[in-house]
């Protein structure tokens, strides 16, 4: 049997990327995943939530992860049907590279609101459901959540808060049933490089020696795949 079979899945940014490989290979392992993204090319109906166990369609929803009041209609949505997901993967992110003294304050605004206040907002519209009932929670971290690199203020800032966020609820749901883990992948090639093209810089890594987002969800897989003796509660995946 599958490894996840019957198991409903959440997937932040789950359009392309990382989130999207994970979403895949969580299908491939028998999961439902619902996949979230502020481009999903609808909300797929309720009725059809309701009744697919997945296996006929994708199901996506609609969501700006920053934005409360669409995080609480996802969350409606989902646990008003197929109720709390066993999986949570958190993995929608933006990421901006530039010197401090150029970073207005709107732009490291918008990557706290993201990076940071977005995994805030769904890890509480979701997790007291999923505590009920006991689940895994997995956050997409990265190198940026323990590592300082120069020009990288807002998206470090915002990545070491997510790496705080996660450690204060693994303690705050200690004894629940509850399994978090930190999964802190390096540089992985996915359109989160497009628009700064690091082939072209001398101080960032090729994209042919980044990992790819497969080697992401993979590692997504082994954690949610371990028996209930043992469990990852942090992950750092770099490339070779
Ligand atoms: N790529 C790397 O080198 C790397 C390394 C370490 C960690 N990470 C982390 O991995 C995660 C995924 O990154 P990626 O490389 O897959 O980037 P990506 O290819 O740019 O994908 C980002 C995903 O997040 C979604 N997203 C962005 N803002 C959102 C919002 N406000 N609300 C809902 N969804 C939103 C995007 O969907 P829509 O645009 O359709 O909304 C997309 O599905 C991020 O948290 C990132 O920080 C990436």
């Amino acid at each position: 049997m599958s490894a996840l079979a019957g198991k409903v899945a959440l997937v932040t940014g789950a359009s392309r990327g990382i989130g999207a490989a994970v979403a895949d290979a969580l299908e491939a392992a028998g999961a439902l995943a619902v996949r979230i993204s502020r481009t999903a090319a609808g909300d797929t109906p309720l009725a059809a939530i309701r009744r697919s166990g997945g296996a006929d369609r994708r199901i996506e929803l609609r969501c700006d992860v920053s934005l409360e009041h669409e995080v609480h209609r996802v969350a409606e949505t989902m646990l008003g049907t197929v109720g709390a997901p066993d999986l949570l993967v958190h993995s929608a992110g933006a990421f901006l590279l530039k010197p401090l003294e150029s970073t207005s304050a709107e732009e490291f605004r918008r990557q706290l609101d993201v990076n940071l206040t977005g995994a805030f907002l769904v890890l509480r519209a979701f997790v007291p459901a999923m505590a009920k009932r006991g689940g895994h929670v997995i956050t997409i971290g990265s190198i940026a959540d323990h590592v300082a690199f120069p020009g990288n203020a807002a998206y470090g800032a915002s990545k070491h808060g997510l790496r705080g966020l996660h450690e204060v609820l693994r303690a705050e749901y200690e004894g629940s049933g509850l399994r978090f883990t930190l999964l802190s992948p390096g540089a992985t090639d996915t359109s989160l490089w497009d628009p700064i093209d690091p082939d072209r810089r001398d101080d960032l890594p090729d994209r042919a020696g980044m990992l790819q987002a497969s080697d992401v969800a993979e590692a997504v897989l082994f954690a949610a795949t371990r028996s209930r003796r043992a469990h990852v509660e942090l992950l750092r995946l770099m490339p070779r």
